[in-house]
């Protein structure tokens, strides 16, 4: 192998005179991989589709999380031609929880065009793949490598954690500098042929023992070779730059009941939660008042229905990227009889009975509220029905 940067030229230089040539790395760890993988679902055939699904969910979630969504999903969409035949509502019903409801639309586009342009076959070709919806560089790389056991090289933050530590990487690893490096460290690193386990060897050993806190390098079975290790910087790599400022947003949103039905709304296509249905509402601006005295201000100003506000139900927290969003829920009654909203932002509305909001996906807010609701307020749900 050649390292082609000098700083790496002198890291191996310095790793083979302990005996830690790239070989050794990577029989070590594909040595280890194979004693303690997780027995995962899609590791038992490498069906690609099964690869795809595995990994755009494991971009949302942990693994045991990822595990149970994976397996209610196959158990409901066989194959790529099960998707694309499926309504989007299903989709994102499915992926309900996960959050990034973008990654469900892309997931159903994509399927649209793996039946229309390859016969409902997810190819292992890593170019073909890149042009598909929701299909990023480190996915494609998954896809073609793991299922496909194509010479090319992932490179996901458990890679970056582990090659930022053995490497003793010292700059951030988000800049440039860091991540060329890394990306040409993870070339040179990959054995020809072996791509399938020695990928999935790099990411098992960031996610179980070269994890982020309390690492556990004792168990390692490249410590001997580990320069962050032998120099003590274990817990400073890999660098990161600073963390975002979390942005807190106040939303109020009612449940707006009216003969025994409640009314949902459809958000909007370019919604971050587009597809999804949720509670009529809006945000509050800071320090405009309490939620209480505006809820009814938003429903208005957002679907033209006049309604009164009965109680306020309860208030849940949820994060979204670097917003952490505070939901005031309250009970309200429509007034009058126009059911008829006309909505600023929404694809479309229904007036529910309360037994069918289940087969709805919400975002994790108005689901959270729900929740609260069925265990805590049931009464809410049978006596204004
Ligand atoms: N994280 C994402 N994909 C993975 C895989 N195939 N193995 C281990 N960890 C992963």
């Amino acid at each position: 192998m050649s390292f082609s940067k000098k700083c790496d030229c002198l890291v191996l230089s310095k790793l083979k005179q302990s005996g830690c040539s790239a070989e050794f790395l990577q029989e070590r760890l594909i040595r280890w991989f194979k004693l303690y993988r997780r027995d995962l679902p899609w590791r038992r055939t490498y069906n690609p589709y099964h690869v795809w699904i595995s990994e755009i969910m494991l971009q949302q979630t942990q693994m045991e999380r990822g595990v149970a969504y994976f397996t209610r999903w196959v158990d409901r969409f066989p194959d790529a031609a099960a998707v694309a035949a499926a309504d989007q509502r299903e989709i994102l019903k499915y992926w309900e929880g996960l959050g990034y409801y973008s990654r469900a639309r892309n997931l159903h586009k994509a399927a649209k065009v793996i039946v229309d342009d390859f016969g409902g076959e997810v190819v292992c070709d890593y170019g073909i793949l890149l042009k598909l919806p929701g299909i990023g560089p480190y996915t494609a790389a998954a896809i073609a490598s793991i299922a496909g056991n194509r010479d090319i090289a992932v490179i996901d933050a458990n890679v970056i954690r582990v090659y930022a530590r053995l490497f003793d990487i010292g700059s951030p690893v988000k800049e440039k500098k860091a991540k060329d490096r890394i990306a040409s460290i993870a070339r040179e690193m990959l054995p020809a042929g072996k791509a399938r386990l020695f990928n999935q060897a790099v990411m098992e050993l960031g996610g179980l023992l070269c994890t982020p806190k309390l690492p556990e390098c004792s168990l390692c079975p490249l410590s001997d070779c580990c320069l962050a290790l032998a120099r003590g910087t274990v817990g400073e790599r890999p660098v990161t730059g600073k963390s975002k400022k979390i942005i807190t947003v106040q939303r109020v949103a009612g449940i707006i009941f009216h003969k025994g039905s409640i009314l949902l709304m459809q958000r909007g296509e370019n919604d971050v939660w587009g597809g999804l249905w949720d509670f009529p509402g809006g945000e509050l601006e800071l320090g405009e008042g309490e939620p209480e005295e505006l809820v009814a201000d938003r429903i208005f100003e957002s679907s033209r229905l006049l309604v009164d506000v009965v109680e306020p139900i309860t208030t849940v927290v949820h994060h979204y990227t670097r917003y952490k969003i505070i939901l005031h829920c309250f009970l309200c009654l429509l007034k009058g009889d126009n059911r008829a909203p006309v909505f600023k932002s929404a694809d479309d509305y229904r007036w529910v009975a309360p037994y069918e909001l289940d087969s709805f996906g919400f975002p994790a807010g108005a689901r959270k509220v729900l929740e609260y609701i069925i265990q805590e307020r049931p009464e809410l749900l049978t006596s204004l029905s």
